[in-house]
């Protein structure tokens, strides 16, 4: 675990120093919007650190042009729509047995059509593009796969977008412990940038294979892990993060944790709740962690 995180751990809010935590907590997310310079897209502002419940198309249409630094994200897998006997609906013995995701999302079912499924993940790519600013770049989260023999490498969902690199995310294991197959343990993040997108200084030495252990802890069925989240925020320039399939806010923390803005959109009231309080008591802890340092 970096130091960041164990930081955050370090202690809880006594309730005796609620008042002092609050008031420090204020100051503490104001900070994180410093840096941004004002200019006459007001409309974005409404949006800056908030969590927005919605359909994600429906809320990127909302928002102006050029205006986001990263967005990272990682959609729905459309796991229910498998060929094989893992996320199958109702499969109660497939390889995916006793995994979070065989009960799927709580307000969205994961099971499209497979041109669906491409078409609308597509429409979603481009919209985000449209937000990014020039020097901006989105990093997709996603699986290939292999359906009934076919290879799904998503160069489908990115047709007409510049994919510039594709990052390798090694997970510590995975739960499909099936003896035809060897055990999949790594995912993929695709770079999608503006022309003048850059990394920080020596931010290009970690390489194009990271090794994050998956989130255990979070009530969501698929979270990303922060440390994987602050590897690609720490390594930008961004001062406003979007995440337009936000879950349980883990894109959220990671931004806060590097003083940047976020914007979270998620679908699912019950994801929305979660991810509000997880970053209220984010917030509150770094506050604690501010007065008492
Ligand atoms: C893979 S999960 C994201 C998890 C997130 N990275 C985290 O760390 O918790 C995908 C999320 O997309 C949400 N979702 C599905 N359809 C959506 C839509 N049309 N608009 C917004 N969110 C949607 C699901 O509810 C789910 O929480």
């Amino acid at each position: 675990m970096n130091t960041k995180l164990k930081s955050i751990k370090k202690k809880m809010v006594p309730v005796s120093k609620k008042k002092a935590v609050k008031k420090a907590a204020r100051k503490y997310s104001s900070s994180a919007t410093l840096n941004v310079v004002e200019d006459s897209e007001s409309s974005l502002y409404n949006f800056l650190n908030k969590m927005i419940c919605g359909d994600t198309l429906e809320v990127m249409k909302k928002l102006p042009s050029n205006s986001i630094d990263l967005i990272v994200t990682s959609p729905p897998y459309n796991l229910k729509n498998s060929s094989g006997n893992g996320m199958n609906v109702n499969t109660k013995t497939g390889k995916w047995a006793g995994n979070a995701l065989q009960n799927g999302y709580s307000h969205y079912d994961d099971c499209m059509p497979h041109e669906k499924y491409v078409k609308w993940q597509n429409d979603c790519l481009k919209e985000m593009f449209r937000l990014l600013k020039d020097d901006g770049a989105i990093f997709y989260n996603h699986k290939r796969r292999v359906q009934n023999g076919l290879i799904q490498d998503r160069d489908d969902i990115l047709k007409g977008l510049p994919v510039r690199q594709i990052i390798i995310w090694k997970r510590s294991g995975g739960i499909n412990f099936n003896p035809g197959y060897f055990l999949p343990t790594h995912e993929v993040i695709y770079l999608i940038p503006k022309p003048n997108f850059r990394l920080k200084p020596k931010a290009n030495a970690y390489g194009d294979v990271w090794e994050f252990t998956q989130e255990m802890k979070n009530g969501h069925p698929a979270p990303f892990p922060v440390a994987l989240i602050d590897r690609i925020v720490s390594s930008t320039n961004a001062e406003i993060v979007l995440d337009p399939f936000m879950g349980s806010g883990t894109t959220a923390i990671a931004a806060l944790m590097n003083k940047r803005n976020y914007i979270g959109i998620e679908l699912s009231p019950e994801y929305c709740d979660v991810a509000k309080k997880r970053i209220s008591s984010f917030i509150e802890q770094q506050s604690y962690l501010l007065i008492h340092s």
